[in-house]
């Protein structure tokens, strides 16, 4: 059994795009991968990570998380084990770094627990996260305030609160400089190594995607075109259609 399957999953028909968004897509990951998602703006990227928390309605097709299914039932459960980074991070700009990691942990727990606030030791996770992601001095700031490089740190440590064995990250450096780029990356390569969390990352930068990841996952048109090592990854690249009709 793979940590991820993801048999023949097809969306609806869309028709501003002549085809479904995910056209016939299968795929499997093991744990512990480090899988970088690529493919031009389009290609159904955000759509497949999204599909892999259950935001995505399928027409055709299965997908299983450590060997569950994701159904309505299953939902709930497979969702503690799948941490998402959103791209832009998704965060609540108005609350403090330290409440939007608390949010992290709302799906899992029910609304009544929630009425009469978070448990001290949930405050005390939060925080250690942030302390240990080198927001020490920013955990009660608002996120508007921070910066770009800060405030995907935060989502990290949203996602991170939930102990996930799964995280998804959707661009998570986009619009990064390079130093805060760097540190991100070097966050989810630490998750990778050290905690033997699975990563799968949609990135833009094929040098970055070859410097961490062992894995690249190419979409085109909402299907996978290469499925494979990062050696030579503009080539496989330069044979998208999307590529060929831009250039
Ligand atoms: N909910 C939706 N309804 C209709 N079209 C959508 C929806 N979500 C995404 N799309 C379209 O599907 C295509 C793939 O989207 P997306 O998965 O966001 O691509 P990527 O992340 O690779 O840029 C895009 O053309 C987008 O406009
Ligand atoms: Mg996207």
């Amino acid at each position: 059994m793979k940590q991820i399957e993801c048999h023949n999953l097809e969306t609806a028909y869309a028709a501003s795009l002549n085809r479904p968004i995910l056209n016939k897509i299968s795929l499997e990951i093991e744990q512990g991968e480090f899988v970088v998602l690529l493919g031009l703006n389009g290609a159904g990227k955000s759509t497949l990570l999204r599909s892999l928390v259950g935001l995505v309605s399928l027409e055709k097709g299965n997908i299983y998380i450590n060997g569950l299914e994701i159904t309505t039932q299953t939902l709930p459960k497979i969702r503690q084990d799948v941490g998402m980074l959103f791209q832009g991070g998704g965060l609540i700009r108005q609350l403090s770094a330290i409440d939007n990691v608390l949010c992290g942990k709302l799906g899992i727990r029910t609304a009544k627990q929630t009425l009469f606030g978070f448990p001290k030791r949930d405050r005390q996770l939060a925080q250690e996260l942030l302390e240990q992601l080198g927001l020490k001095e920013q955990i009660y700031q608002r996120t508007s305030l921070l910066s770009g490089g800060q405030q995907q740190k935060v989502a990290i440590a949203r996602a991170l609160i939930q102990s996930p064995q799964i995280l998804l990250a959707d661009e998570p450096i986009t619009g990064l400089d390079v130093v805060a780029s760097q540190q991100v990356m070097q966050i989810l390569s630490e998750l990778n190594t050290q905690e033997n969390l699975t990563i799968i990352t949609v990135l833009h930068d094929l040098g970055i995607a070859a410097e961490y990841a062992q894995r690249a996952i190419v979409l085109d048109t909402g299907k996978v075109v290469y499925d494979g090592k990062c050696d030579n990854l503009q080539s496989h690249f330069t044979q998208l259609k999307d590529y060929k009709k831009m250039s």
